[in-house]
């Protein structure tokens, strides 16, 4: 018998997102809240002479574009493994969201090849392969929630804090990260988010002061190409959400709400609305 694995892979949303400034290697210096919820890939791997890549989704990649082929490719190389991995992506989170989809799966093909083959990586050089794949892998392999600096891989995790009830909903087109930071000008940002502020709000589980906090700068870039993306954040708001922020770059929005029925019930209603719509609580790893 073939040995394989199922990892749960889930999505981030970033529920402040500040941009401090353009680095001379092109990227951004970011300091921003990420924080995974229940929105969930599943990726199974199992043991092969070669690579590659299957998803019941037309929208993922099935070749060496694909973030979760590289990954398989940048552990076994470390190892120098010959040896492949079959991967199949049950994918769930939607693609070009702002959503992480792309580096969740590849978070979990790093950390499924190292304990099915046993490969014995510790977790500094995971995080450490993760760097080089993108800027978000090294959260998703971290999980739970933290403070992200730098490129976005040195993190601070924010342990304990509330369990959240999110309505997120995805607008009926992508964005490209790249172009998004591209479009972006540090000298138009008026409004940025207080993270000291949002971390010790979320420290107590002040949802009220926490809310005061979630925006993301780069929606003047996105909400400029989309207004849309301020027509759904309005949306989340009249239907009760403390309030509504865009994720990553775009183009997803998650609203934020008290505990009890009220995100369920929001839900519901903006479903009559928008085709694309997700009930999501904070991940809890089992
Ligand atoms: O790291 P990743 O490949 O996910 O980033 C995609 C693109 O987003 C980068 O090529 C860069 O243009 C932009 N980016 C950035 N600053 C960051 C993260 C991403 O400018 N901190």
């Amino acid at each position: 018998m073939l040995r394989n694995i199922v990892m749960e892979a889930p999505a981030k949303v970033n529920l402040t997102l500040d941009v401090k400034g353009k680095r001379a290697d092109g990227y951004h210096e970011l300091e921003t809240c990420m924080h995974q919820i229940d929105l969930l890939d599943r990726v199974h791997i199992t043991e092969a002479s070669r690579i590659t890549v299957q998803s019941n989704s037309s929208s993922v990649p099935d070749d060496e574009s694909n973030l979760a082929y590289r990954a398989a490719r940048a552990l076994l190389e470390k190892c120098g493994l010959r040896t492949g991995v079959r991967i199949f992506i049950e994918k769930n989170i939607p693609v070009g969201a702002g959503l992480a989809g792309g580096s969740t799966d590849a978070a979990a093909v790093l950390e499924g090849v190292n304990d099915l083959l046993g490969l014995g990586l510790d977790r500094f050089e995971l995080l450490e392969i993760g760097a080089t794949l993108g800027s978000d892998v090294p959260f998703c392999l971290q999980g739970g929630t933290a403070l992200a600096r730098g490129r976005g891989e040195k993190l601070t995790p924010l342990p304990g804090g509330p369990r959240i009830n999110m309505v997120l909903i995805k607008p009926p087109f992508q964005l490209s990260t790249a172009r998004v930071y591209a479009g972006l000008d540090l000298n138009s940002i008026i409004e940025r988010p207080d993270n000291r502020a949002f971390v010790a709000a979320w420290e107590r589980s002040d949802l009220k002061s926490m809310a005061v906090n979630m925006i993301n700068v780069l929606e003047t870039v996105s909400v400029a190409r989309f207004p849309e993306i301020a027509e759904i954040k309005n949306c989340l708001i009249r239907k009760g959400a403390l309030h509504s922020v865009m994720s990553g770059s775009g183009p997803s929005v998650i609203g934020l709400f008290e505990p009890g029925p009220a995100a369920a019930r929001a839900a519901q209603k903006v479903k009559e609305r928008y085709q694309e719509v997700y009930l999501v609580s904070s991940y809890l790893r089992e």
